[in-house]
């Protein structure tokens, strides 16, 4: 038999070979292994590197030869996507996931009442009589709040107490139901877990719902992030495979649990003290949560299998948490503003604002909405995942030793990278700064265009030596470094859909509102990405209008605060149908302005 080795971190795994298996599908099939491939395997992005280091493969490819140097070729560098073992073989897969930074503040801080839909109860039912021949069930429920529910688990549990003749008992329950008994008074605090699934990372924050305090929070990037970069691509890797889809399930569900365990340990805690996980992401992600098939919401007319908030035992999801913790999802708006935007537009209370208000969320969508206690409007744009660094040839995510930040005094540039490493790459706060830079400087003219060398003999620009001409193909070349650290026009293009989506996108939801961008009176810019980026970057390449200039806040995690809010007070969780009833939708594909405002904020403003 053939056997595949991969050199993971600290890890060497081996798993026999399944004929016909690419490296990237081998890789995908090893639970603890992340491997960034953007596109998901269709061999576009370049980023699946990995190295053999023994055995045979079928030869480079065409596909692969355009990611890879004759020298990285020497060194056995391939594009897993494109690689089929030939035989055994051993592979070295560098783990450049696993520091990335990622924005962990929650948000706007909630100071408003605690009224957890979580609580527990003691109870301390009267010894049975002859006089009351009432079941143990029966006298409890009678106790309790009309409606009040339980399972077949709590009656094995009230068997063991009739059976000791123990009447004292703390009731766990969420809302009606009761989740948990145990014997006697235990009335320590209990906790919850307020998840922020997002498409590339997933932030948790350990919260005591006793007393509001925040007892951890820890993150990682999502591990789905092997299956694609954006919603689509894993929305094309699950297809109709119900295998396929339960894969993705179990992946976020072991995360969840791992960040669990995580913030338990660290605060001293075990999982009997966790009492319940409130989470919200994007449609796509709670649909794979919850083990529904995403389909539907990648075709027209994009509709999901469901938006409800919902509660649910881990065993219906296929999570290993015990069974006394409940899920409690928020709900989403449509397929494309999902819980997470609507736990951000609970926690930047535009819902309950005076002033007209504009949340802009930018990741591989950008999610949009605007309005305030009168009613709201959202949309959501196809963004790309230019500003996560894919598709970006030397873009890379948030990883240490990306470049975050460009600055310039006219005659030479500087650059700042994560934690102070050597440079990796760079990220999407670096790509916006950079292309700030190539405007200003007049390397790159208002459509988008790199000046080419007729250009700079008749009118050189300051820096002309970092424009290089490349195989014909104009690049921006720092450091000197013109085969790892560029700038192509390609990517310049991708940079002008990214920006062009979202500036458009809040241009039709200003015009389909019937307001001005003068109207709008606070932006607040949301996400991880979003509190990364230089604002006056971010209004010279035109990402936002222009006349936002001086309302911008940066907010943090909004999603994170939002599920944080619902998990300490149940009103919040009802706002969220307010939310839900007041928003309404404005579906792009088919807005006729937005094509229109799509072509012309693909343009950059213009400079003197
Ligand atoms: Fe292999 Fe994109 S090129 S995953």
């Amino acid at each position: 038999s053939t056997t595949f080795t991969l050199h993971y971190g600290s890890m060497i795994i081996n798993e026999s070979i399944s004929p016909g298996k690419n490296l990237l599908e081998l890789i995908h099939s090893l639970p603890s292994v992340n491997i960034d491939a953007p596109c998901g395997g269709k061999g576009t992005c370049g980023k699946c590197r990995v190295r053999i280091i023994e055995g045979e493969a079928s030869p480079v490819s065409d596909a692969e030869k355009k990611f890879l140097s004759a020298a990285d070729i020497k060194k056995g560098i391939r594009l897993a996507c494109k690689t089929l073992p030939e035989g055994s073989v051993t592979v070295v897969l560098e783990d450049s996931m696993h520091n990335a930074k990622i924005m962990e503040s929650g948000g706007l801080p909630y100071t408003g009442r605690l009224n957890p839909l979580l609580k527990k109860k003691v109870m301390n039912l009267p010894p049975a009589s002859l006089e009351d021949q009432r079941s143990l069930e029966t006298r409890l429920l009678q106790a309790l709040p009309e409606g009040s529910v339980l399972d077949h688990r709590i009656r094995l549990k009230l068997a063991e107490l009739q059976q000791k003749e123990q009447y004292e008992m703390t009731l766990s329950f969420c809302d009606t139901t009761i989740t948990n008994l145990t014997p006697g008074s235990d009335m320590t605090p209990s906790y919850a877990l307020a998840v922020d699934i997002g498409t590339t990372t997933v932030v948790a924050y350990l919260v005591n719902l006793s007393t509001g305090q925040m007892m951890g929070t820890a993150s990682g990037l999502n591990t789905q992030k092997s299956f694609g970069a954006d919603v689509i691509s894993r929305i094309d890797y699950i297809g109709d495979d119900k295998e396929k889809l339960s894969q993705l399930q179990q992946r976020i569900c072991s995360q969840i649990e791992e960040l669990a365990s995580k913030t338990l340990k660290a605060a001293g805690l075990n999982e009997e003290d966790l009492m319940a996980v409130f989470a919200a992401g994007n449609t796509t992600m709670m649909h794979i949560l919850q083990g529904l098939s995403p389909q539907t919401i990648a075709r027209a007319p994009f509709i999901p299998v469901s938006t409800e908030a919902m509660i649910l035992k881990p065993s219906e999801i296929a999570s290993q948490l015990p069974d006394h913790v409940r899920f409690v999802l928020l709900p989403s708006l449509s397929g494309y503003i999902g819980a997470d935007i609507v736990a951000g537009i609970l926690s930047t209370e535009i819902a309950e604002s005076e002033d007209l208000c504009l949340l802009v969320d930018i990741g591989t969508n950008g999610e949009i909405a605007m309005g305030n206690k009168d009613s709201l409007t959202s949309c959501s744009t196809a963004a790309g995942p230019a500003f996560e660094g894919a598709n970006i040839q030397c873009g890379v995510g948030g990883i240490p030793g990306a470049i975050s930040s460009f600055r310039s005094d006219g005659n030479s540039f500087s650059f700042e990278t994560i934690d102070d490493k050597p440079v990796s790459g760079i990220c999407g706060s670096g790509i916006i700064d950079l292309t700030a830079y190539l405007l200003k400087a007049g390397l790159v003219d208002f459509t988008g265009r790199f000046q080419d060398e007729s250009d700079w003999r008749n009118n050189p620009p300051a820096s002309k030596d970092s424009l290089i001409n490349k195989d014909g193909e104009i690049r921006f070349v720092w450091e000197n470094k013109e085969d790892s650290l560029y700038f192509t026009q390609k990517d310049l293009r991708e940079v002008q859909l990214a920006k062009g989506s979202i500036g458009a996108g809040i241009a039709t939801l200003v015009k389909e509102s019937g307001h001005s961008l003068d109207d709008i009176k606070k932006v607040y810019l949301a996400g991880g990405f979003g509190s990364y980026i230089d604002h006056q970057s971010a209004l010279a390449i035109g990402l936002l209008p222009q006349e936002l200039q001086g309302r911008i806040h940066c907010v943090g995690n909004s999603c994170g605060a939002g599920v944080i809010r619902c998990a300490l007070n149940r009103d919040e969780m009802e706002k969220t149908k307010m939310i839900l009833n007041k928003t309404k939708y404005i579906e792009l594909s088919s807005n006729k302005g937005f094509q229109e405002e799509y072509m012309l904020n693909m343009y950059f403003p213009e400079y003197d």
